[in-house]
């Protein structure tokens, strides 16, 4: 196994001393660059482009080579875990995700298969081994899944949704049958995650995108509790190193301090709370991730460098940072900002670690 010569982002996750605040981005593969345009445009459609160990690992690529970042995410979505399920998945031009046999009620959710994901899944794995062996070593490669909550609101509404009307129904009316849908799903992803992790993951985060729609007891019993269900269940360490585990509720807000308790490494943060508040929350147990607002990508330098300047303020001195957005980079933003927010954060954050 190659040694990581970049492993900032292991150190940073683990609280450990760092001479500087790594850095990434979720959704740093994506449409902003016109590079992975051009690559989707060859592999037809992005499910295809997911399907394509070569062109997978192509597009991890694109950003780093661009850009100073201190981690690969393997490309991939949440939704291939579902549509191994049998759910059938497709992605409809300028609509987003459909599924074309959603959940609807307890008789799907008994039916639901728990397949193999070796044997549904293993272009994934296939995708994950070619990016490491690309990478050789230069920084770590983060795998990922969705949460089953956030998963489950695909399946049971069969599409993206405003209001999650559906899924919150099926809560009210039988909250047993739900959780055992989200039962499944947690077992199918953590036999997901630990393929990742077997075929070359070096950290795992688990993307909760739509926890927060839930009030806070709702919240522990469906989606803390099935992110927890993973969490017991993911290989910690491989080849003598740990395996750090992100969780990302997005809005988490005071919910943070519930999540320290599933012993994750670190939780991410988005925007709409301010670190040092989350820090509190959290007690320094556990590693932070984020949290610049997505849309400053749209401002001028100035102002981009500014915010950069605010989080790492607000983290304040001491291990533990992760610097990230609070949530995807959008399709719209010009790379060139992207290259203003790396830079600010590789001149600004050594004065955090001394
Ligand atoms: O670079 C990376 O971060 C890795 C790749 C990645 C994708 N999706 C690629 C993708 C990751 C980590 C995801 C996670 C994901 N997928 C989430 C959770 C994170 C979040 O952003 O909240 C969710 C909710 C999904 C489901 C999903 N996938 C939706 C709703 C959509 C359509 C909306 C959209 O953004 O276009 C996707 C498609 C998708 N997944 C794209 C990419 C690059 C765009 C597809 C395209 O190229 O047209």
């Amino acid at each position: 196994m190659t040694k990581l010569k970049n492993d900032l982002l292991i150190r940073a996750l683990l609280r450990q001393p760092v001479p500087r605040t790594p850095v990434w981005i979720m959704r740093q593969a994506g449409r902003y660059l016109p590079e992975y345009r051009a690559t989707r445009a060859q592999a037809g459609d992005f499910m295809s482009l997911c399907r394509n160990p070569e062109l997978a690992c192509e597009v991890t690529m694109q950003p780093l080579r661009r850009y100073k970042l201190d981690a690969a995410i393997l490309f991939s979505d949440i939704l291939t875990v579902p549509d191994a399920m049998g759910l059938g998945l497709r992605f409809a031009e300028g609509e987003g995700p459909k599924f074309e046999r959603p959940v609807r009620n307890v008789a799907a959710i008994q039916d639901l298969p728990v397949p193999d994901v070796h044997e549904t899944l293993g272009y994934v794995f296939d995708a994950v081994r070619t990016i490491r062996r690309e990478l050789d070593g230069a920084v770590p490669l983060i795998g990922f899944s969705g949460s089953p909550w956030t998963v489950g609101t695909y399946m049971v509404e069969g599409g993206s949704s405003r209001d999650f009307a559906i899924i919150k129904g099926l809560a009210k009316e039988d909250p047993a049958a739900l959780e055992a849908m989200l039962g499944k799903v947690a077992k199918m992803t953590t036999d997901y995650l630990n393929a990742q992790i077997e075929a070359g993951a070096q950290a795992i985060q688990i993307f909760d995108t739509w926890g927060a729609a839930l009030a806070r007891d709702d919240y522990r019993r469906f989606s803390l509790a099935s992110m927890q269900q993973i969490v017991d269940g993911l290989t910690r360490e491989k080849d003598g190193q740990r395996i750090p585990v992100i969780l990302f509720t997005k809005g988490a807000g005071e919910m943070l301090a519930d999540m320290v308790g599933t012993g994750c490494d670190a939780l991410g943060v988005d925007w709409t709370t301010d670190l040092k508040t989350a820090r509190t929350y959290v007690e320094d147990k556990v590693a932070l991730q984020g949290n610049v607002n997505p849309a400053t990508l749209r401002e001028s330098p100035e102002v981009i460098r500014q915010a950069v300047a605010d989080a790492l303020a607000s983290y304040g001195k001491g291990p533990g940072h992760v610097f990230n957005l609070g949530h995807g980079i959008t399709p719209d933003i010009d790379p060139d900002h992207l290259g203003v927010l790396l830079d600010a954060v590789h001149e600004l954050s050594p004065q955090y670690h001394v």
